[in-house]
Formats: C-alpha cells, structure tokens, sequence
C-alpha cells in the first residue's frame, strides 16, 4: 500500500518527493516568466542607452550610486505618489546589470530623468550641498575634470549587441567616440540621469 505514512516513515523518499514537488511547483513559476511579453519586451519607447548614457551608468556603478540610491519604485501609493509610476519589468530590459539597488539613503532615481535641468545636476554633483543645504550626499567634482572617452566604450556597445542582444546599428557604434568627444564624466554622468524614466509608463 502506498500510503502516506510510507512516505513519512521513509526517509529517502520523502527527499526524493520532496525535491520533485518543489521543482515542479519551481517549473510552474518561474517558466512562463521567460515568455511573457510583458516581462521580456522593452517598455513602448525605450531605446539602449546611447554612447553617452552609457559611459555615465558605468561611472554611476563605479562611483557606487546605487549604495544610496535604488532604481525600483514599488507598487505602494507612498512611491507613486513621490516618484511616479511604480517599475515595471520592461523597463530594464537594456539595465544589465539592473540598478535597483537595495538601500534608499537618497531618493529613487528611477524617475528623476526631466525632474531638474542639466545645470542643477552639475552644481549639485559639484557640491549637494549648495542646492540641498541639508544634504549628506558627498561631492563628485573629479567627473568634471576627467574625460568620458577611456576607449572602451565601442568594445562595450559590441558586447551588448553580440552577447546581450542590445540593437544597437552598425552607425551608431562607429561614431560613439564622436559622441564622447569632448565630454567629461560628469556629462555623460548627467546624460545618464536624464535618461532615467523618461519612457515610464504614465500614472494613473
Ligand atoms: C552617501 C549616500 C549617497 C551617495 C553615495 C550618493 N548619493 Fe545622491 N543623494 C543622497 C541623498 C541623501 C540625497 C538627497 C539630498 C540631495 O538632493 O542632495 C541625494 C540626492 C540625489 C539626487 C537628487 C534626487 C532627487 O530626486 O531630488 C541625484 C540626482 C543624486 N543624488 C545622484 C547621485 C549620483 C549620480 C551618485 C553617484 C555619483 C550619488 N547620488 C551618490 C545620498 C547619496
């Protein structure tokens, strides 16, 4: 007879079993989500990150942004209400590695592409504490001096074509060194955060 008492009484079974309710149920879980549009296609709008944006979401890992900042606002009426439409999925599908971070000493960044021009972020970077008096973010003033081109960035744009699928053109990896020319970290740190949300989906 097989009963449950068996299976309970027989220790090796019970692994056995065990281990394959688990992986079924895991199966059930976790493969649909590899098919799902809504969690594999690209938001409506969203475009890789150009030369640029690109160079500037390095140094923002680099930097180590994200140990303060997070990119990932949860469906809760208190971060909507603050920072916009809560993430979805399709939002990150050109983020590898994504940026969502796990600790919110400043705000979310997720939305904050837009929020303040161009300028407010430089001084802010140079100094928080000139645009937030209270601020305890630290300064970043060695971007302005620095160079944005380290001639990696076409090496960068092939990998994530070839091995990430990113679609990037031919074009546009041929005159990424004509993008960064010029530019400083702290540009393409800057050019960074105004790409930040800017396709969200639209609040309700
Ligand atoms: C030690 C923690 C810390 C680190 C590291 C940090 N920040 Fe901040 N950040 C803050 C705090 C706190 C605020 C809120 C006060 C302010 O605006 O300065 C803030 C605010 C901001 C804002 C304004 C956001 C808004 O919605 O008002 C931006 C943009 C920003 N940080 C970008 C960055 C970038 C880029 C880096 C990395 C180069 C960085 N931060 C590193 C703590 C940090």
């Amino acid at each position: 007879m097989f009963s449950h008492k068996l299976i309970e009484k027989n220790i090796g079974l019970l692994i056995v079993l065990t281990l394959l309710v688990i992986s079924v149920g895991g199966l059930v879980q976790i493969l649909p989500i590899y098919f799902q549009k809504s969690t594999t296609e690209p938001v409506p709008g969203l475009k890789p990150y150009s030369a640029l944006e690109l160079t500037g979401r390095d140094i923002y890992i680099r930097e180590g942004c994200y140990n303060c900042h997070s990119q990932m606002i949860r469906p809760f009426r208190a971060e909507t209400e603050r920072y916009g439409h809560y993430s979805v999925a399709g939002e990150f599908v050109y983020d590898r590695p994504f940026q969502w971070g796990s600790k919110r000493t400043g705000p979310d960044l997720q939305r904050v592409g837009g929020r303040y021009s161009d300028e407010w972020h430089y001084v802010h970077m140079m100094n928080p504490r000139d645009v937030v008096p209270e601020s305890n973010m630290p300064a970043y003033p060695w971007l302005a001096e620095a160079a944005a081109d380290d001639g990696t960035i076409q090496k960068k744009m092939r990998v994530l074509k070839d091995w990430a699928g990113h679609p990037y053109t031919d074009d546009e990896i041929a005159q990424a060194p004509e993008m960064l020319k010029g530019k400083t970290e702290m540009d393409a740190l800057i050019a960074y955060l105004q790409s930040l949300g800017i396709h969200a989906p639209k609040a309700n």
